[in-house]
């Protein structure tokens, strides 16, 4: 479990971090999602000892990260897949990695198999690694000790849509079995296909936190909103405009501003056949970009 309680950070008189508190459970992937500058970085520095808070404190399983003896076995850390020497070959990081952390070198190649780098592809120099290796390197590092922490900054940039299907697998499996993972992300699509819970972060202030349901469930910004198509979409409109319902049109169909079961029923009462119904993607998006207005250099409203 990753406590952090009352986290400040201040660079001079900037506040990058501010009284940030949040827990990630064993079991579950904790998604840490805000846009750029929002402090997510920062957080997860503190986290490893990286960078000393101003206030408050980060335990990983009830310890500071610098009491914890070997940390490689207990925490894996990704934080930026650049920061190896890019004079050593993938082989040779993971293979430093090992040593340090007192593993059997046969580790590194279940490793270097686990993140489908080919046996060539190891042999190169992090120099000449695309950032979708270093990240897939990174992993395999973290990896490495067999931790029951895992925390991940902006693990999916680089990789293609295979790669973060590959890592979305991983990593809830790993929680399936008990791990704890943290993992940051400024795009929200990326976040929201693994993570179990979501910690919103803009300006240094969580601005929510939850699991998806509760998070569109508990803000204003995340009003219900419903994509349906009727053979009729004329009299489906009228039908839902007459029972004071918002209705604009949306690709072939109709956009409601009302959960679907509402859509359904007043189909059914005005005898109109749908051909589709859903509840609206975008909500959480709304949500996420409303929250963090403030932080955002695009005024997207
Ligand atoms: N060493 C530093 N000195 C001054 N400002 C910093 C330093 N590190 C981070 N910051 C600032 O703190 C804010 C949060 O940065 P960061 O944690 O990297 O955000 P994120 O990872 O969410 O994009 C940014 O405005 C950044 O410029
Ligand atoms: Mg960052």
């Amino acid at each position: 479990m990753i406590q952090v309680e009352g986290l400040t950070r201040k660079y001079g008189s900037f506040t990058a971090v501010d009284d940030v508190s949040f827990v990630c459970q064993p079991g579950r992937v904790t998604g840490f999602l805000g846009p750029n500058g929002a402090g997510k970085t920062t957080t997860m520095r503190v986290m490893v000892g990286l960078t000393p808070p101003t206030a408050g404190r980060v335990t990983i399983g009830g310890h500071l990260y610098k009491d914890i003896p070997n940390p490689g076995r207990h925490v894996g850390v990704l934080l930026d897949a650049s920061a190896q020497h890019a004079g050593r070959t993938g082989r040779e990081i993971l293979e430093i990695g090992a040593r340090t952390m007192g593993l059997p070198a046969t580790r590194v190649d279940e490793m270097i198999e686990l993140v489908s780098l080919t046996p060539q592809e190891a042999k190169r120099r992090l120099r000449n690694y695309s950032l979708g290796m270093k990240q897939r390197l990174g992993i395999a590092h973290a990896l490495l000790g067999d931790p029951s922490v895992l925390i991940l900054d902006e693990p999916a940039n680089g990789l293609d849509p295979a790669g973060i299907r590959w890592m979305r697998g991983l990593l809830k499996g790993y929680a399936e079995r008990g791990g704890t993972v943290l993992l940051s992300s400024h795009l929200l699509h990326e976040v929201e296909q693994i993570a179990d819970e979501m910690i919103l972060i803009g300006n240094g202030r969580i601005v929510a936190q939850g699991d998806k349901k509760s998070l569109l469930a508990g803000a204003d910004g995340g009003k219900a909103s419903t994509l349906v198509t009727a053979l009729d979409n004329t009299a489906l409109a009228d039908a839902l405009t007459a029972k004071g319902f918002t209705v604009a049109s949306a690709g072939e169909g109709l956009r409601v501003e009302v959960e679907p079961v509402e859509v359904g029923r007043t189909a059914l009462e005005a005898s109109v056949v749908l051909t589709d119904l859903r509840a609206a993607e975008g909500g959480l998006e709304d949500l996420f970009l409303e929250l963090t207005a403030e932080t955002q250099r695009e005024h997207t409203a």
